[in-house]
């Protein structure tokens, strides 16, 4: 069959199946099979799940694990995670266990503004421009008002919209900078209708006042959200922090280096990420809109850089970041995933100002596990007990060989091929 196909999006599911399995599987019955392993029995759930996308063939399943014992600002949370790597949510436990005993994590919403741009071109002179948009302003924020009417009964809306000349970038470049508040929505859908129509009024308006036209290039948010920022942080005397498996000198030096070495700041921050990225997944929110602001951040002085901080001062052990998060806990996945209902049901249907403390924790709280793993024991000791299970499950041993071996390696190093060896000679033994 050719690798070429039109009209593919109209075929039923089950022909669609049928194309790519005939077009690219050799083993054609056991492709089919594994897709359709992952069918959910009841079917107005796959329903729903098809429906989320295009073209969906099957699910694609995730672990959905919790954290439970983080107190934040007082209150105890149970944290869910939805992550395929192992440690993470290890890690996260142990973290909201530690800090449980000195205090726990404090948070705190800096601000919720974010920001969207109608981009666009014009040859004419700027102070004609300028004059033009200062005498449409309010037209645009009315014309807009079928869009804002109903989150501005939240409490939200379009807090401003300035004129931006970006000329010397690129000639004939300029842009109406818009800012908004969006409440307990994340507001993607919200801010770009509110683009969109600014643009429309834009240029209707400007075809009438203007001698030059005014070309829209495109209307669309931004993920960059600086001044949608949360703090999280922890801290306690330098007495109450453990002797054998917790070094704060070295702690801070750990988070010193990152904060000037962009080659360890990316892997310090893929860190954080582990914590953030699986609550924002597990709670509906929109995991690369929150990497691609969070990045930015992290660069935001010129040079990539760590996004904790810690210090020692007068016998205090200090650790914590600030950090953009534009997330929602109305509206989108939100109200439709029933995991996603649940994940939120368990943090006390929060509020989007609460979710984002949650989830600065999330990150905080990984960060602090990763820094005290590297800089006492390394990370491999964790990272390959977690793994074991995923080995064991490769090499299809059965649960009374994991238990066995499980047991042997809490006494001796995993390796790869350790466990390889292990287990063929628990096999060998066996038989
Ligand atoms: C692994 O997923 C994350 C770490 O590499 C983070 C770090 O190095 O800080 C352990």
């Amino acid at each position: 069959m050719s690798a070429t196909i039109s009209g593919f999006s109209k075929l039923s599911k089950s022909k669609k199946i049928d194309w790519i399995v005939e077009t690219y599987f050799s083993n054609k019955e056991e492709a089919k099979k594994i897709i359709k392993q992952y069918w959910n029995t009841n079917l107005s759930l796959q329903n729903l799940h098809d429906e989320f996308i295009e073209n969906t063939i099957t699910n694609y399943y995730l672990p959905f694990g919790v954290a439970p014992n983080f107190s934040i600002n007082g209150k105890m949370h149970t944290i869910p995670m939805a992550i395929e790597e192992s440690s993470v949510v290890a890690a996260a436990s142990k973290s909201a266990k530690f800090w449980l005993a000195r205090g726990g994590f404090k948070t705190q919403v800096i601000s919720t503004t974010k920001i969207g741009q109608v981009h666009f071109m014009y040859a004419g002179d700027f102070k004609t421009l300028e004059n033009f948009f200062n005498a449409v302003k309010k037209q645009l924020i009315a014309d807009a008002k079928p869009i804002t009417k109903n989150m501005e009964k939240r409490g939200g809306g379009i807090l401003d919209i300035v004129l931006k000349n970006k000329s010397k970038a690129i000639s004939g470049y300029y842009q109406l900078h818009a800012t908004f508040e969006t409440q307990d929505a994340m507001g993607a859908n919200f801010i770009n209708s509110c683009l969109e129509q600014f643009a429309k009024t834009f240029k209707a308006e400007a075809e009438k006042q203007l001698q030059e036209t005014i070309e829209i290039v495109m209307s669309i948010l931004s993920n960059y959200v600086p001044d949608c920022l949360v703090r999280a942080e922890v801290s306690c005397q330098l007495e109450d922090l453990p002797k054998d498996d917790f070094n704060a000198e070295k702690f801070v030096q750990a988070v010193a280096i990152a904060e000037v070495e962009p080659y360890r700041a990316v892997t310090h921050n893929k860190g954080i990420m582990n914590g953030i990225d699986a609550v924002v997944l597990a709670t509906g929110n929109d995991f690369r809109a929150v990497e691609a602001g969070v990045h930015a951040y992290a660069s935001r002085n010129g040079s990539y850089s760590s996004l904790t901080h810690a210090k020692i001062e007068n016998g205090v052990f200090h650790f914590w970041m600030e950090i953009p998060l534009a997330l929602g806990t109305v509206g989108g996945l939100t109200n439709l995933h029933p995991l996603v209902k649940l994940a939120l049901e368990l943090l006390h249907q929060p509020s989007a100002k609460e979710l984002m403390q949650i989830v600065a924790v999330a990150g905080l709280a990984q960060n602090f596990a990763a820094l005290r793993s590297l800089t006492t024991t390394g990370i491999q000791e964790g990272h390959m007990k977690m793994h074991l299970m995923n080995i064991l499950n490769q090499m299809e041993a059965t649960e009374k060989e994991k238990e066995t071996l499980v047991n042997y390696f809490k006494t001796n190093t995993v390796t790869h091929s350790a466990v390889v060896k292990a287990f063929n000679d628990l096999r060998k033994k066996n038989n």
